[in-house]
Order: structure tokens, then sequence, then C-alpha cells
């Protein structure tokens, strides 16, 4: 295997993990030799797929885990280290999207929602994988942002505060930790067909998933939205072992939305 994308014994812990970006990601990372850790509050669906990864030799520890409750953010690190001795990599991945509307219509709800899961649910993970990592003295670390946190989000404004506060932690967290040979970046995706997109209300409100890809598309200069695959490869390439010197880095994965 290509020493850039060889993963073998790297113990990774994965939030989010039962479908979407999150299971795409485990499935390729046990392809390249991971242990993984998986954690989700849907946890049917996260065991089914500890189970094929299992079959197929990987070592996986699979867990309910909601990342707005900080004790189970715990447990996911305490799990590594148990099992694996050790904590290479983090990604918070777990996040949620709210009904959308007009900036002056969104709930107050909407935003406690999203401020626990989508930004508690990155700082609790932050503070209990940087603790195990300084211990280290290395780690890797990737929080799973959006474009939405790095410009504007039509409809979407308490998701895009959330996703910007996102890059802030991953910044600063970044920054402080560096000494420690610790790196930490975000990946802002555009809109990718994950059940997020594809099982949601822009689905209804277009008429149908195709026409609903189309819509979302028109910013894009590639004239489409990812696919999964495209957003988990670049995940891969920014967790590699090669990537020794990229921290601190908000990188959208865009179809070139972001060249303006
Ligand atoms: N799909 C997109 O268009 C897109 C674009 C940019 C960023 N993102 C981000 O990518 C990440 C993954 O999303 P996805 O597209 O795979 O969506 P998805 O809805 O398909 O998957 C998200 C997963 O997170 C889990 N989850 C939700 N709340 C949780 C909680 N409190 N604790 C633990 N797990 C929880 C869900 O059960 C689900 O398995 C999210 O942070 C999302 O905001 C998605």
């Amino acid at each position: 295997m290509d020493k850039l994308l060889d993963f073998t014994d790297k113990t990774i812990i994965i939030t989010g993990a039962a479908q979407g970006f999150g299971a795409l990601l485990a499935k390729e990372l046990a392809a390249r030799g991971a242990n993984l850790v998986l954690g989700d509050i849907k946890t049917e669906p996260l065991q089914a797929l500890a189970g094929e990864l299992k079959a197929l030799g990987t070592k996986v520890i699979a867990q309910a885990c909601d990342v707005g409750n900080e004790t189970h953010c715990k447990a996911m690190v305490t799990a590594a280290l148990d099992t694996f001795g050790q904590l290479d990599i983090a990604v918070n991945n777990a996040g949620i999207a709210h009904p959308l509307g007009p900036i002056e219509t969104l709930s107050n709800e909407a935003f406690d929602k999203q401020w626990q899961v989508n930004v508690m649910g990155v700082q609790f993970g932050l503070r209990h994988q940087i603790a195990a990592m300084r211990k280290q003295k290395s780690g890797v670390i990737l929080n799973v942002a959006s474009m939405a946190g790095l410009g504007a989000a039509p409809l979407g404004g308490a998701y895009s505060a959330a996703k910007h506060a996102v890059v802030g932690l991953t910044k600063t967290a970044a920054y402080e930790v560096a000494a420690d040979n610790i790196r930490i970046n975000a990946i802002c995706p555009f809109f990718t067909a994950t059940p997020m997109v594809t099982e949601s209300d822009m689905v209804s409100m277009a008429g149908g998933l195709e026409k609903a890809k189309a819509t979302l598309a028109r910013g894009a200069p590639m004239r489409r939205i990812a696919e999964p695959i495209e957003v988990v490869n670049a995940m891969l390439l920014l967790l590699s072992p090669g990537n020794t010197f990229m921290t601190g880095q908000a990188i959208a994965v865009d179809g070139g939305l972001s060249s303006m």
C-alpha cells in the first residue's frame, strides 16, 4: 500500500459513523488497515456497519454516542485508549441540519440544537481527544465543518453560525496544540448526496431528488453537488500520515464555489 494512504494499526475515532460521510470514511479507513472506534446515536445501522467491517477483519468498537453529551465523547476516547492503547486520529463528523427558513423565522430551539450538537459536539470531542494526544505528543484531528462555515448558507442561518464556530474552534485549537505535534484541520464540503441532503425537506420542496440536486448545484462552477466518496477521499488526504505540516486550515471541497 502507498504509505501516504496507509493507516495500518492507526486507532481512529469517527463520530456520526452510522451513515453518510462517517460510514463511508470508516469503510475506506478499514480497507487501509485502521482500528476503528465508531459512535452514533443511530445504534442499529452503526452495529450493522461494525459487523460488516469485523467480518472483513477490521478491529472495531461501535458504541452509542450522542456528541452533545460530554460523557459519551469522553467514553469514545477511553474506549480507544483501553482497547488499542493510543488515539492516533479523531474525526468529529456528527452533525445535524435544521428546518430551512429565513433568518428572522428560525427558532431559538434550532439555534440551541445547533450549538449543542454541531458546536459542543466538536468541543467535547476536542477536549478529550487533545488530552490523550498531548500525553502521546502526537495526533491528528479532523472536524467536519461545511461551506456554510466559510460563507452564507441561505435559509440555513443557525447551521451556518454553528459551522463558522467549528472553523473558529479548529483554528484556535490547532494553534494551541501545534507545539505538541498535534494537527487539527476542518473540512468544508459543498452540498453532497448523503442522507442529510437526499432525505431532507429540500427533496420534497424541489419535487424530487434529481430536481433538488439540480437546484442545489446552481451556484457551483462544476454544476453538480458532490458524491460522498469525493468528500471522503479529500478527508483521507487530510488525514494522510504524509500530510504532516498542514494544520489550522479550513479546507473547501466545493467544486470551485469559493474560487470567486
Ligand atoms: N451532506 C452535505 O451536504 C454536507 C455538507 C457539508 C457538511 N456536512 C457535514 O458533514 C457531517 C456528516 O454529515 P452527512 O452529510 O454524512 O449527514 P448524515 O445525516 O447522512 O449523517 C450524519 C450522522 O451523524 C449522526 N448524528 C446526528 N446527531 C448526532 C449526535 N448528536 N451524536 C452522534 N451522532 C449524531 C446521524 O445519526 C448520522 O449517522 C455533518 O457534520 C454535516 O454537517 C454535510
